[in-house]
């Protein structure tokens, strides 16, 4: 073969290479997952369908479904929600965080972290931040943590919890939609609840166990939470967002996001 033979048949390879991908990315199983990458994060195509090469052998039962959104990803499915396969969340993770729309995971935080939010104004209807501190078993390769304190801000009011001590007031603030703080304590629990909109906003608090128990009734605030517990719009996969709108992959990173900003701790 001379010069051109070699040059032409590396034209002809690269040519048959530009198909291939342009067939890929005609696929409408990829277009599906194109169309619903979150704002912002760009559609990559993958030359090997991540499910085809991942395994979860936390969730063995797990339904694979490729994300190519930023990545080739292989997200893994419990009952249509999302599980991460790198966290057993049943033995080493402390905190056991579950989002509203129910994705698992386990985060260490220090100090104070917004736990939900009334995310669609910059003047929020309510705030509930919480803080939480090392555990005597935690040890330095190990950090575990558990929640020690909440601060339940609802417009003008709040209700600041430190284990079975509730401090209730009013700041000068503004007042919002929000209405009173209902304080209850129930034998070594505390039940707080308070509503705004149409919604109904309860924090359970079994102090000894340091569990923390929130759920919400009504739709007004539906994709319109941010913090810890996600956004609430019933898709576990857009549930870690940063205070800045971005989705993101890491617990931890987008555990500390949330991180109050100008708290010090000891
Ligand atoms: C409670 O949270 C509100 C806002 O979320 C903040 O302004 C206030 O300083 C906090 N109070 C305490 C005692 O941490
Ligand atoms: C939290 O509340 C839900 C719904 O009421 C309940 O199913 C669950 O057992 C509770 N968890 C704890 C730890 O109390
Ligand atoms: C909180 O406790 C009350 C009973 O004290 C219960 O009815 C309610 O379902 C609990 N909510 C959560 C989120 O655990």
């Amino acid at each position: 073969m001379c010069m051109s033979d070699h040059l032409r048949l590396v034209l002809t390879l690269l040519c048959i290479v530009t198909l291939i991908t342009a067939r890929r990315l005609d696929n409408h199983e990829m277009k599906r997952h194109e169309s619903e990458c979150p704002p912002g994060v760009p559609f990559v195509a993958c030359f090997v369908d991540p499910c085809s090469v991942t395994e979860c052998p936390l969730f063995p039962n797990a339904q694979c479904i490729s994300n190519y959104c930023g990545g080739c990803y292989a997200d893994f499915y419990v009952d249509g929600k999302l599980v991460d396969c790198t966290v057993d969340t049943g033995v080493s993770g402390d905190p056991h965080m579950t989002t509203f729309d129910g994705r698992k995971y386990s985060f260490q935080g220090l100090c104070w972290y917004t736990l939900f939010k009334d995310c669609s104004s910059t003047n929020p209807d309510f705030e509930v931040t919480t803080m939480f501190e090392p555990r005597e078993d935690s040890s330095f390769e190990h950090v575990k943590t558990r929640t020690v304190s909440i601060n339940i801000t609802v417009g003008n009011e709040y209700a600041i919890v430190n284990g079975l001590d509730v401090v209730t007031g009013k700041t000068e603030g503004h007042g919002t939609a929000a209405q009173a703080i209902n304080v209850q304590h129930e034998d070594k629990k505390i039940k707080l609840s308070f509503i705004s909109k149409d919604t109904k906003f309860t924090v359970n608090w079994t102090v000894k166990k340091h569990i923390l128990n929130v759920s919400f009734s009504g739709n007004a605030y539906n994709n319109k939470l941010c913090g810890l517990l996600g956004n609430a719009d019933g898709d576990t996969r857009n549930d870690f967002q940063t205070p800045d709108g971005a989705v993101i992959r890491d617990a931890v990173e987008f555990g500390e996001s949330w991180k109050v900003k100008g708290k010090e701790c000891d």
